[in-house]
């Protein structure tokens, strides 16, 4: 097993060896926020957007960002190798503090770490995917690493033999257990709006972008499982897969049960864009 390199609070090291004291509020309470950013050639994709995301996720549970985004960016360019797929992990928790006591420490020197790994990035592997009532909290949109019930809810479609779960509040689909959906609906492009019930997938905006240039017409809108269940094509995006179709549903097969057009269109645009991006500097 090769041993990467990590990041923890100010010095690199490898992450075999990396230790985290354990009254880290990470560790006690999931008290902090996470991020997974791609690296095509060992450059950093939609790093801006990432970032952005990640101030927002700080924000939010009431942290101050650790490190400015040029900052970020030397740490991170730092653990890739440079040449092949690469994703980064990093997160920050609200620190260690003297007890366990949920209301915030009086002093507060978050935990920053990171790390990277391989990612696949070959033709993605059709999966199939389960529907679930969506368990999580109200702030989704929050990109924390408390995910007990993503994490029941992957298990779950593994359990069934599926790859992801897609999640269903009051009848409406918000997302899957670690993915954006997409769905083609009467050969409209549908994703749910954004909203405190999904993450702002980053994959997600630039997958509408690419459907906007290519003028397939595109709907940021409610999303209701009915639709889902009837569609013709359905897709799963994030960082670490990009965009993968589903061809199965709760057992029963998307459209012709194979991977459809649209998506084709769409994945060849993604790789198109990602060459670019490998030959810009
Ligand atoms: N997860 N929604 C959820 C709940 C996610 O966990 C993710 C990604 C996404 C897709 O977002 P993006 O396109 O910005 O990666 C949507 C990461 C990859 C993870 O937890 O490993």
């Amino acid at each position: 097993m090769s041993d990467p390199r990590a990041w923890l609070n100010g010095r690199f090291l490898p992450l075999s060896e990396a230790r985290v004291p354990v009254l880290d509020r990470g560790f006690l309470f999931g008290d902090g926020v996470y991020e997974v950013i791609p690296a095509y050639g060992g450059r950093l994709f939609r790093l801006d957007q990432h970032l952005a995301r990640l101030e927002n996720s700080l924000r939010a549970i009431r942290l101050d960002p650790p490190l400015t985004r040029a900052q970020w960016q030397e740490i991170l360019t730092e653990l890739l190798d440079g040449e092949t797929d690469q994703a980064v992990y990093l997160q920050v928790t609200r620190g260690v503090a003297p007890k366990r006591d949920h209301a915030f420490p009086a002093e507060v020197r978050p935990t920053v770490l990171a790390w990277a790994f391989a990612i696949d990035t070959a033709l993605p592997t059709p999966v199939r995917a389960i529907t679930h009532e969506d368990i999580r909290w109200q702030w989704c949109h929050i990109k924390a690493i408390t995910l007990l019930a993503n994490v029941l809810l992957r298990q779950e479609a593994a359990e069934r033999g599926c790859q992801e779960a897609i999640l269903i509040r009051a009848g409406r689909v918000t997302e899957g257990a670690a993915s954006n959906v997409f769905a083609v609906v009467d050969g409209v492009i549908v994703t749910p709006a954004k909203g405190p019930h999904l993450l702002p997938g980053v994959t997600r905006d630039l997958i509408l972008e690419l459907a906007r240039d290519l003028d397939l017409p595109c709907q940021e809108r409610d999303l209701a499982a009915a639709e889902l269940a009837r569609a013709a094509e359905i897709w799963l995006s994030s960082s670490t897969r990009e965009l993968v179709p589903v061809v199965e549903l709760d057992g029963a097969p998307v459209g012709d049960g194979r991977p459809g057009p649209l998506w084709r269109r769409l994945h060849e645009a993604f790789q198109d864009y990602k060459r670019r991006f490998r030959e810009s500097t």
